[in-house]
């Protein structure tokens, strides 16, 4: 069984995806500081506690386990703290991925899938966004995750490290038999928050509804978890068949408007939503739509679970 080291195995995408990779037969590794993550959520593989800057720590794991790729989602995410607090975006995002690129050269380990995101191209200059788009990113978040994508370019270019970069617009949904869950503390998604606030009969702030849209909500693209986790998956598999590095968008590219998902929530859970229409939040682009066409075609990947309903319905179980 093919080792596979999953640095953030223990958070959101990276456990589902182990869940994924042990269907598939491989052996997830997980190597997560759990500052977010979770014990609980590691089930498919072994669970290494360890921090991706500590070089020597994730030196012993790829000499414990004959290590064959990598898939590195460990990353802090919250784009509203990266303007707080830049420097801790940039030393765990950044340093974080030098330091394993560069213990990955030390044990000949060239295969490695980045979870970047749609957070690189900044507001959207034409929508749906392909991913020629240019990269202008307007928080430290999206930031530090295009230097990581300039990292690993570098490292492609002078170590023959070969990557795949997906960029993911929004990850949403749960595990459909219900294994795994989205556990972010703080939750600041939205489809979370609309079925917290739906379970505990608590008010929803919509933030603004005077966007350039038909509804005047912000439109993105949801895609489900599953989905998402299939897509390492592929490309894993594309890049040891076939060493062409490159960055992908992940998303259905179909969108929604937070009023479309809000309406579908209130459907699915047959519960009040109260929404309260709040200030914009700082930095939501109206509209963010993935031209996702080029990780279907290349890595032949199609989402099957990224129904609006089935997105909800499976998060709400
Ligand atoms: N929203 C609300 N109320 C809430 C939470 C969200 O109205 O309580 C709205 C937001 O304003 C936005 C939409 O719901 O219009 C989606 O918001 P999310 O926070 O769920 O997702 P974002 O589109 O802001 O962010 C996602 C990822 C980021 C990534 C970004 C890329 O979560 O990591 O896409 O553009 F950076």
């Amino acid at each position: 069984m093919k080792n596979i080291l999953i640095t953030g195995g223990a958070g959101y995408i990276g456990s589902h995806t182990c869940k994924a990779l042990a269907q598939a037969g491989y052996n997830p590794i997980t190597f997560d500081n759990l500052s977010a993550g979770h014990k609980h959520a590691v089930k498919w593989g072994p669970l290494e506690i360890g921090d991706i800057r500590d070089s020597e720590a994730l030196s012993k794991v790829f000499k414990k386990y004959k290590t064959e790729a990598v898939i590195h989602f460990a990353s802090k995410i919250v784009v509203s703290e990266s303007v707080r607090e830049p420097e801790s975006y940039y030393d765990n995002n950044v340093n974080g991925t030098l330091s394993l690129l560069n213990v990955m050269q030390t044990h000949s380990i060239n295969v490695i899938v980045f979870s970047s995101t749609a957070a690189v191209y900044g507001y959207p200059e034409t929508n749906p966004i392909e991913e020629s788009h240019p990269l202008l990113p307007i928080n430290p978040y999206g930031e530090t995750k295009l230097k990581c994508e300039e990292l690993l370019e570098k490292y492609r270019d002078t170590h023959g490290i070969n990557y795949i970069a997906l960029r993911y617009f929004n990850a949403a949904g749960a595990d459909p038999t219900s294994e795994l869950r989205e556990e972010h503390e703080p939750e600041t998604h939205l489809i979370p928050l609309l079925l917290k606030a739906a379970k505990e009969n608590k008010p929803f702030s919509l933030f603004g509804n005077d966007y350039k849209t038909p509804d005047g909500t912000c439109i993105r693209d949801y895609i489900h978890v599953t989905d998402l986790a299939s897509a390492h998956i592929k490309s894993l598999e594309y890049l040891i068949n076939n060493q062409r590095s490159q960055c992908l968008n992940l998303g259905t590219g179909k969108g929604y408007s937070v009023r479309e998902v809000l309406e579908a929530a209130k459907k699915i859970t047959s519960k009040k939503i109260n929404e309260v229409i709040s200030e914009r939040r700082e930095g939501d682009p109206d509209s963010l739509v993935a031209k996702a066409d080029a990780a279907q075609k290349i890595l032949d990947w199609h989402p099957q679970q990224s129904d609006l309903h089935n997105i909800i319905r499976t998060a709400w179980q």
